[in-house]
Parts: C-alpha cells; structure tokens; sequence
C-alpha cells in the first residue's frame, strides 16, 4: 500500500464572501496537497461549509431566504471560488449533508451512552456572533473574549461534555508529543490559558434556535455547532457509516490546518472528543495568524476587504498564490498592503523570475538555435560554485516545505533565482561567445537551464501554471518535470528551448496599479 495524507482545512461558515484571509487557508492547504502529491503521496484534502448555527440563521433570515436555501446558494459560491482558484480539494463537505447529520447524531448518542454527556442546566454569558458561553471570570470589561462584543446572560436547559474527565489525559499527550502544534508556543498558550486555570465541562446543546442537528430522542435541543462541526474531518471519511474505507485509510490526519482564532476548539476539544471516541488523534496542527489591513482585521463594517478575485483577475492565480503564502509567515500576522503586493510581482516574478527565464530563452537561441547545449561533465569554477549554491539551498527549501514554512521556502528559493541572474551577469556569456570560449559558454547555458528546471519544479505546488509554463518553455520533457529527477544532472540530451520566450509575467505600473486595488 502506498504512502497516505491527509489533510484538512477547516469548514468555513458562510456567512458572507471569502476574502483573501479565508483564500489563504485553503491556498495553504492545496499547496501541501500538491507537494505531497509530486512526493508520491495518495493524498485527500477535505474542505467544506460549517452551514448549521445560530449566526447562519440569522443571516439568511436577513436575506428573506430560509436558512436551507441561503446555505444552498452559498456552497454553490464557495465550489465556484475554490474551481476558480483550482483548490484540488477531494471532498467537499457540508455538515447539512444527511449522512453528516446522522453520524453526528450518532456520536451524540455513543457519547450519552458512556456518560461522557450528561444532562443540566446551564447558566452563562452568551456571545451571538461566536456562539460561545464564557464564565464571568471570562469576559474581558464584561465584553466577549474573543470579538469584543456584548454578551448575554442565559440559562437554560442543556447537555453537558464532561471535558473535566480527559484534562490530565490531555496535558500529558502534550507532553509526550511536543511537535503536535506548530508553532510551538500555541501549545503553552492552550495549556496555560485554558487547561491549568481548570478546564470547564462544555456545554453541547442549545434550544434557543432550531438551526442545527437536533438531539435525538430529544429534538427541542440541538447540537453545539463546535461539536457538529468538528467531527465533518471524521464523517467526511465515512466515519459511523456503513462504507468507512476512506476513513480506515485516512485516518489519523496528517495535518490539519486552522487560524488562530479557532486554536482552542482544535487544541482542547477536538483532542477530547477524539480520546472520548477511542480514535488516534492528529499528527499535526499548524495554527496560522492572520493576514490583516493596515488599520486592523479586515472587515465588511470598516469596508477593508479584499476579495481573492479582484487579485485574481488582474494579476492572474499564481501571482495572487505567490503573494499569499509568500507574504504569511506562519506564526506572524502579515499586512497585506497594495504597495507591498505590486511590489512583490514586479520585483519577484516579473524582475526575478520572469528576467531569468527569459533572458536564459533569447541566449540559447541566439548562441546555439534553441538547441540547449549537451552537458561536457566538467564543470569549471564558477559552474562548480552554482552548482553547490543551487544544491545546497534546495534542500533548504525541502525541508522548510517539509515543515510547511512555505513563506521562508519561498524567501529561500528566490536566493536560488538570485544567484542564478547573478550567475549570468558574472559569466558574461555574450563575452565567452565574442572571445570564442566556446566550452564555457555551453556549460554557463546549460548550468542556467538546468537551475531553471529546478526552481521551477519547486515552484509546481505553488504556482503549476507558470511552472508548467517554464518548464514548457525551456522545452523540458516530461520524464525530467519530477520531484525524482531533481536528482538527475546530465541529462538534458536534446533539449530545445522555444523560438521566442513568451513573458510569464508582465511589469505593471505602480501608479496604475495602486489606482485599481484602492478602489
Ligand atoms: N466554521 C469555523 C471552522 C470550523 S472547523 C471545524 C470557522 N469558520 S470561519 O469561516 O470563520 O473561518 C475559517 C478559517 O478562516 C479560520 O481558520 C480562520 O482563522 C480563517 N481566517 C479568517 N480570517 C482570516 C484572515 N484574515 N487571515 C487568515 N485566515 C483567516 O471558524
């Protein structure tokens, strides 16, 4: 049987657009699905809408629709979007989906029958927008935790998870596996901030809306949009159904992605029903921050979102990718800024890559006809030293994928484009072909065309257009487009480059620029 790896994103609610914030989840998730994938990897990314609550209802009240028909509409938006952004994403998972709905009720009921639910009385401080109950001691200026909103005192009759039982099981789990979240210093917050001060048993039911899935046996109650929502990584697989073969194979998750804002639903809760459920748990979380504007979180009151598709459909995908995970070091927020996004796609991909490609593509034409020349097998010194750079920064950049640093990946593999234009300038090849250097000047092309195959190999999860484009460009057949033949060196027999290099990215004028994306 051949490798697994799965990954999730989480199920976003859909409760308005998907700005750029929300893209970056997901771009972040296919991107290490398409890794995976090239290393040889039966891979599944799960994604999905979070379509049951409080907050869903509300909305789609606002709308006049009935909160079936807006979540309908919006899923079709949400599929729409990720084919637009060509998300390879394996399922599509809306916890209005009967098979979800049932398994979930299922879980309810196992988890009734060992008594890890019980039935009680809640009393507490209810924030809307989150659909959290906080303690008193909770609330910061009597305010909600977590957005800063009013919040409201409510009791009520509930069920209960004795989160109390799985404390210590949980605290000693971390302990034993200090690489579960990355990065690391979310683990102490969750311990620090949550488990230590006493973990509260958590409230998963609610009767004050009728938006969700209803408590069997006891319908005027229904399930905690956390619990509901959760469990979609296991259902999705055919969890609790009768064909669970996807989930014998997929599960444990490989990684799983979420913000930080929902740190402590995946970090203490989702651990706790999966130890509750007799599962493994995760083998990973990586807990992203946030992208946010220069004035704070983008928002639809301040009226600072960007919407992915305005990138999109000026700059193209892969620059609007490239910005994104190159911009987001994972465990820092990133500004975005039009400034900061013109600046990059002129400097990285039209100045650096784009130049490197296509100055490369006019030289073997001019030098040799498009006919890149055979490797001699003897490099001299200045080959030998890019030779070296190139190799050894790779690896580099391997690993940082490997730990799913993509922006220092990125940082890293454009020092390869860098040292390779610098390469060109210190070997003057228009120079070896005026002095008659003949030698040198096929080994100075074919050390250019050979880094060019790579770095755009390393580029194929990230951006597989341009990729592909390069690699087509510089006439790279398919054998040698392969994670495995990174290895190979003196292989390019044959090769001929196209006639004309097609630019893969075009310069833009800043003014021009900053005038569309201000508007
Ligand atoms: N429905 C829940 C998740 C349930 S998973 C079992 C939810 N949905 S959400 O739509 O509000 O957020 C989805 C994801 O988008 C979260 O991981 C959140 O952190 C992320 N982001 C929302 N705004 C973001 C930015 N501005 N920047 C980066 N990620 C952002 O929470």
């Amino acid at each position: 049987m051949g490798k697994k790896f799965y990954v999730t994103t989480p199920i976003y609610y859909p409760s308005g657009k998907f700005h750029i914030g929300t893209a970056y989840t997901e771009v972040l998730a296919d991107a290490i699905k398409r890794y995976k994938t090239l290393r040889g990897y039966d891979t599944f990314l799960l994604t999905g809408l979070d379509e049951h609550g409080q907050k869903i209802q509300t909305v789609a009240e606002k709308t006049g629709e009935t909160p079936q028909e807006y979540v309908d509409e919006m899923a079709r938006l949400a599929k729409e979007l990720w084919k637009e952004m060509d998300i390879k994403y394996d399922f599509f998972l809306r916890t209005t989906d009967d098979f979800h709905e049932k398994a979930v009720q299922k879980i309810f009921e196992y988890f009734l029958e060992k008594g890890d639910i019980y039935k009680g009385e809640y009393e507490g401080w209810y924030c809307m927008p989150c659909e959290t109950y906080f303690t008193k001691t909770q609330l910061v200026d009597g305010k909600c935790p977590d957005c800063g909103r009013e919040v409201k005192l409510l009791k009520e009759e509930a069920y209960f998870f004795n989160m109390k039982k799985y404390a210590d099981k949980l605290v000693k789990f971390y302990d034993e596996n200090p690489d579960f979240v990355e990065p690391a210093y979310r683990k102490n917050e969750m311990i620090n901030n949550f488990i230590k001060p006493g973990l509260e048993d958590l409230c998963v039911t609610r009767t004050s809306f009728d938006w969700g899935i209803k408590v069997p046996n006891d319908p005027k109650h229904v399930i905690y949009v956390w619990l509901d929502a959760l469990t979609n990584y296991l259902t999705a697989l055919g969890y609790m159904q009768e064909d669970d073969k996807l989930f014998k194979k997929y599960w444990p998750a490989d990684v799983q992605i979420v913000g930080k804002d929902i740190a402590r639903f995946h970090l203490i809760y989702w651990p706790i029903f999966l130890m509750a459920l007799n599962l493994p748990l995760p083998k990973k979380f990586i807990v992203h921050n946030w992208i946010v504007m220069k004035d704070g979180k983008m928002s639809k009151s301040v009226g600072n979102v960007v919407y992915p598709e305005k990138l999109i459909n000026r700059y193209g995908l892969d620059a609007t990718k490239y910005y994104l995970l190159r911009v987001m070091p994972i465990s820092q927020d990133a500004v975005y800024t039009p400034e900061d996004f013109i600046e990059r796609y002129n400097s990285d991909l039209c100045n650096d890559l784009g130049n490197l490609v296509n100055r490369t593509i006019s030289m073997v034409n001019k030098y040799f006809q498009g006919n890149v020349p055979e490797y001699n097998g003897t490099p001299n010194d200045a080959d030998k030293e890019l030779e070296e750079f190139t190799n050894n920064k790779l690896e580099e950049v391997e690993n940082l994928i490997e730990k799913y640093q993509m922006s220092n990946a990125l940082q890293e593999l454009w020092t390869v484009i860098a040292r390779t234009n610098k390469y060109i300038d210190e070997t003057r090849p228009w120079e070896l072909s005026k002095n008659d250097e003949i030698e040198k000047l096929k080994s100075s092309i074919y050390h250019l065309i050979e880094n060019i195959r790579k770095i755009a190999i390393f580029l194929l999860p990230f951006m597989e257009n341009t990729a592909k484009d390069i690699l087509r460009q510089i006439g790279i057949p398919e054998n040698l487009q392969t994670w495995d033949s990174l290895k190979e060196y003196d292989k390019l027999n044959c090769i001929k480059v196209i006639e004309k290099g097609e630019p893969i990215f075009m310069r833009k004028n800043i003014e021009e620029e900053l005038e569309y994306l201000k508007n």
